[in-house]
């Protein structure tokens, strides 16, 4: 069978700007080939003329290669440490810390760091630029509306003070969402802004092959300042940061040099 994927790869990058070829190929292609295998088509070449012509497949597909699984407070224990050793340090070395949290799915990540920093400051003075390349997370994050799944990890007196339940559903307070603002933006393609003091990035890069991946610490540690923090997913450890300009300051926190 002719291998057929490359070809699609092209295709899918001149229409949506989405290159395939800097996530993992295997892990993408079983996921893509299970999609239009349903739809009853037979090869990637198949599955493009379909994307091409109708918007829903389209939709579908970015639903597909885009995995926004998330939730509040994910791997809590790594947001003691930043409440407990990492924000202590740098608010104090700048009381108006500026927040990315890049690939952020559907607002539960960058939700939780405004919460997390409401223990040091008023909501007013919080400022978090969150983004994803899926447009659809956005819209659901900025709604901020949540399934009780969603707060499996959220300790009691944190969801009293910051939702309301509304049915099955609970609504993220309105003093957190307006600390928050989203925005579309691709890692492998768009530009970085600069002099953050924190950037959390948090299970996306293990997508990425591994050229991309340096290709994105090194844009993460130049969009830091000097003592500037990049905080990880618990599967995402950095085996050579300093290669990056990066030190360890905790296991999956790396304080920029
Ligand atoms: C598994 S979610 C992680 C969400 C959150 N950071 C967390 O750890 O719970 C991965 C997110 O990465 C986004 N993503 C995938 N490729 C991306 C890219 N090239 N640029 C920006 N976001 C991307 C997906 O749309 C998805 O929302």
């Amino acid at each position: 069978m002719i291998n057929d994927y490359p070809i699609f790869v092209e295709s899918i990058k001149d229409k949506t700007g989405i290159d395939l070829s800097l996530y993992k190929e295997a892990q993408m292609k079983r996921r893509l080939t299970s999609l239009f295998q349903k739809k009853g088509l037979k090869n990637f070449n198949e599955f493009y003329n379909e994307l091409d012509r109708n918007s829903h497949a389209l939709n579908e597909f970015l639903d597909r290669m885009t995995i926004n699984v998330t939730e509040f407070y994910r791997n809590y224990k790594r947001w003691e440490v930043l409440q407990g050793k990492i924000l202590p340090k740098l608010i104090c070395e700048n009381n108006k810390p500026k927040i990315w949290s890049a690939a952020c799915s559907t607002g539960e990540e960058p939700y939780t760091i405004a919460m997390v920093m409401n223990q040091f400051m008023p909501c007013s003075q919080i400022a978090i630029t969150a983004s994803d390349i899926d447009e659809n997370a956005i819209m659901k994050a900025k709604r901020g509306i949540y399934p009780e799944r969603s707060l499996n990890e959220v300790p009691n007196e944190i969801r009293k003070k910051y939702f309301t339940r509304n049915g099955d559903y609970y609504n993220i307070s309105d003093e957190i969402k307006r600390a928050v603002s989203f925005k579309k933006h691709n890692l492998l393609a768009d530009k970085y802004d600069q002099m953050f003091d924190l950037i959390v990035c948090r299970n996306v890069l293990i997508y990425f092959t591994e050229e991309a991946k340096n290709i994105i610490y090194k844009k993460f540690s130049e969009s830091l300042r000097p003592g500037g923090v990049l905080f990880v997913g618990s599967t995402e450890q950095i085996f050579h940061p300093l290669t990056f300009g990066l030190e360890t300051e905790d296991t999956f926190f790396y304080r920029k040099k």
